[in-house]
């Protein structure tokens, strides 16, 4: 099993399918990120919202931001709100969150370095990267199962058994799909067994086609999105415009527990 983790499974497939042929398949993928996402900011017009909106909050600005303050809220919007899933709040929902997202980014990075820095015919190998694969797919899983089966507001809130799928699930779906397919073919193939290690790396295959080919209909770029919303709500708070709303009143707030006096499970 530690051998395992410690091996690139693409050089294993490079002595059937050529290194050439993956990295394509890889800058095949990245072409599909930017059509989906452009395609989807076009249809949907948020881009278009978002800078009128920003547009249009500036003009209610108290204060000037100079360069190296607008720089500050960038730094820490960057490392607290996205580098942590801020908005998420304190708690499990925010736990898996940041385990799925961390998972993801290592996956993704370490399938790119192993596929073009150590593949091949004369390549090196690498086992930090190899392990990092696995542990990227690993955490993606135990961060994405969590949210599928417990947290999902659908099931958590509204009572919907954990099999019922909507259009909304296709995003954690086919990144659930992409690391459990990606896991069972490193191990076949590592323990040899070629029809099983073929069957798991067509899944794999088809799993990362629908998770890149699906992100005009996913909740895919939501990772582009989200970072966006939260460097302009702190700059709108940092100069005073606030996003057009009014200023939090100076006497303490007195709603009584409001929404937090029960979790929301009326049903
Ligand atoms: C590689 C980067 C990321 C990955 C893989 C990822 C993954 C996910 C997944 C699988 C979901 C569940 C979607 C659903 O079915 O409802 C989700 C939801 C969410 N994501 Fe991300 N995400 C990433 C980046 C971000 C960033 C940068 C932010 C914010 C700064 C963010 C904020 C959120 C929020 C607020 C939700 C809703 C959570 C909930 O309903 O509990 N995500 N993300």
């Amino acid at each position: 099993m530690g051998k395992m983790l410690n091996t690139n499974p693409f050089s294993l497939l490079a002595e059937i399918v050529s290194p050439f042929a993956m990295q394509s398949f890889l800058i095949a993928m990245i072409v599909l990120i930017v059509l989906g996402t452009i395609i989807q900011m076009i249809h949907h017009k948020n881009i278009i919202y978002f800078f009128n909106n920003a547009k249009k909050a500036k003009l209610q600005a108290t204060r000037e931001i100079g360069v190296a303050e607008k720089a500050s809220i960038l730094a820490k919007t960057t490392i607290v709100d996205i580098g942590t899933t801020s908005e998420l709040g304190f708690g499990k929902r925010r736990l898996s969150h940041v385990l799925g997202m961390y998972g993801t980014i290592i996956f993704w990075v370490s399938s790119v370095v192993l596929v073009f820095c150590y593949t091949g015919a004369g390549k090196s190998s690498s086992s930090m990267w190899s392990m990092l694969w696995h542990v990227g797919a690993i955490l993606t899983c135990v961060g994405g199962y969590w949210f599928w089966f417990f947290l999902r507001v659908d099931v958590s809130a509204e009572a919907h058994p954990w099999y019922r799928i909507i259009k909304a699930d296709l995003f954690v779906l086919a990144l659930l799909a992409c690391s459990t397919f990606g896991l069972a073919w490193s191990y076949t193939q590592f323990n040899g067994q070629a029809g099983l290690s073929f069957l798991f790396l067509t899944l794999f295959v088809a799993s990362n086609l629908i998770l890149f080919g699906g992100v005009y209909w996913s909740k895919f770029a939501h990772m582009f999105y989200k970072p966006g919303a939260a460097i302009q709500k702190n700059l709108a708070e940092a100069d005073g415009s606030r996003d057009n709303l009014p200023p939090p009143a100076d006497a303490p707030e007195q709603f009584g527990l409001g929404i937090k006096r029960e979790e929301p499970k009326h049903y």
